[in-house]
C-alpha cells in the first residue's frame, strides 16, 4: 500500500467481486482512486489476482496465503504464486479465515521473504496484541458480529478502535466492518486508524462508484 490513510476494500467472494463483474468492480475502484487520488487497495479472490493486477494500477492483494515453500503442498496457496500474480500484499487471519498461531507467523515471514505486504486481521484488540508479536505491515480489526452489517464498528464499538490502538503499539492499525458512508470512516480515522477496510458497503451498493466516493471522502479530515 502506498501511504496513509487507506481504503482496502475486500471483494470476498461476492458475485460483484467475481469474474467480468469483479474485474469491472476493480477498474470502476481505480478510476475513482485516479480521480480523488487517495490510496485504494482492493483484495481479491485468489484465481482473479492475475487477470486484475495485469489490468490496473492501484495494489491488489490476496485474501490469504499460506506459510509453506515449494514442494508438496497440493490445494495450498504458495507466496510465490501469489507474488508472481502480481500481488502487493495479502490479508491473513481474516475473521472468516482464522489462521493457529503457528501458521500465522509462518505465513507472515514468508510473506516478507517474497516481499508482500502483510494484513493480519484480529477479531478483538486483545487478539490485535498477540499477533504485534508477528511484526506485520499492518494490523486490521474487525469484530466479527459487526461484519456484513450496516452499523458500523466506528459507530458501534468505538473502544474497540482505541484500545486497538494501545495493543499494536507503532503498526499502522485498520479498521473495518459494517463501515458504509463517510462519517463511519471520519471517525475511524479520527480516532487514530491509518485506514479502513470495507467490503460489503462497495459490493453490495446500488452505486458502487458513489459508494467509493464516500467513503474516500471520510478518509482525509
Ligand atoms: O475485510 C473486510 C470485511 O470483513 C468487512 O466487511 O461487509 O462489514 O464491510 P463489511
Amino acid at each position: 500500500m502506498v501511504g496513509n490513510p487507506i481504503l482496502l476494500i475486500n471483494f470476498k467472494t461476492y458475485e460483484e467481486g467475481t469474474g467480468d463483474r469483479g474485474l469491472k468492480m476493480a477498474k470502476i475502484i481505480e478510476k475513482v482512486a485516479m480521480e480523488t487520488k487517495a490510496n485504494i487497495a482492493i483484495a481479491v479472490q485468489i484465481a482473479e489476482i492475475q487477470r486484475i493486477a495485469s489490468e490496473i494500477s492501484i495494489p491488489v492483494y490476496s485474501q490469504h496465503m499460506d506459510g509453506i515453500h515449494y514442494g508438496s503442498n497440493t490445494g495450498w496457496i504458495l507466496p510465490e504464486t501469489i507474488k508472481n500474480a502480481g500481488a502487493a500484499g495479502t490479508i491473513l487471519n481474516h475473521s472468516e479465515h482464522q489462521m493457529k498461531p503457528d501458521a500465522l507467523r509462518e505465513a507472515v515471514e514468508r510473506a516478507k521473504e517474497v516481499r508482500l505486504k502483510t494484513v493480519v486481521c484480529a477479531n478483538t484488540p486483545e487478539m490485535a496484541k498477540q499477533v504485534t508479536k508477528f511484526s506485520p505491515d499492518y494490523i486490521a480489526v474487525e469484530p466479527p458480529e459487526l461484519i456484513g452489517g450496516t452499523v458500523s464498528i466506528s459507530k458501534a464499538k468505538p473502544e474497540v478502535i482505541t484500545n486497538s490502538l494501545k495493543s499494536v503499539g507503532s503498526i499502522p492499525l485498520l479498521v473495518g466492518a459494517g463501515v458504509k458512508n463517510k462519517e463511519d470512516v471520519k471517525k475511524a480515522i479520527q480516532l487514530g486508524a491509518s485506514g479502513v477496510l470495507v467490503a460489503s458497503g462497495v459490493m453490495k451498493a446500488l452505486n458502487p462508484e458513489k459508494a467509493i466516493k464516500e467513503l474516500v471522502a471520510g478518509l482525509n479530515v
